[in-house]
């Protein structure tokens, strides 16, 4: 079973911030794939210090996106932030059940973040994207 996220060309913006910005992410997250993964010993440090880096990433991800989403007016801003609010409070919620190793939570986890990511990618970001690039064409 293909259980490693990878970057695919069709995610692309075109924005090259936000698409390092992105990878960046699938490498974090793969790395929470990797932490789950540890024997019982080292697991809480490990994914402690993985999960540290999702949440610092991803609210710089989308304070970045924020940003540049307002600086050209996008019209769809709000339902977009909700969108990324509603990530992290789910987030929030989950990681208090990963302090101990149970690789079917782990796994869950690690599903959801891919999943979620890869479908807000491909759809919610593409759609500023393609605005912001049609309006800056026109400009
Ligand atoms: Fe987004
Ligand atoms: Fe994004």
């Amino acid at each position: 079973m293909e259980n490693i996220l990878t970057w695919k060309d069709e995610l692309a913006t075109g924005f090259a911030d936000v698409d390092l910005q992105h990878k960046k992410l699938i490498l974090i997250i793969n790395d929470i794939h990797v932490a789950m993964n540890e024997p019982e010993t080292t697991y809480a440090t490990g994914m402690a210090k993985a999960l540290k880096r999702l949440t610092e990433y991803t609210y710089y991800h989308f304070e970045e996106e924020e940003k540049f989403m307002k600086l050209h007016d996008y019209p769809e801003f709000e339902a977009h932030h909700l969108e990324h609010q509603s990530f992290i409070e789910q987030v929030g919620k989950q990681i208090k059940t990963l302090s101990k190793a149970n690789s079917e939570d782990g796994f869950l986890f690690y599903r959801f973040l891919g999943s979620w990511l890869i479908n807000h990618i491909a759809k919610s970001d593409q759609a500023w994207a393609s605005f912001v690039s049609e309006k800056t064409l026109n400009d």
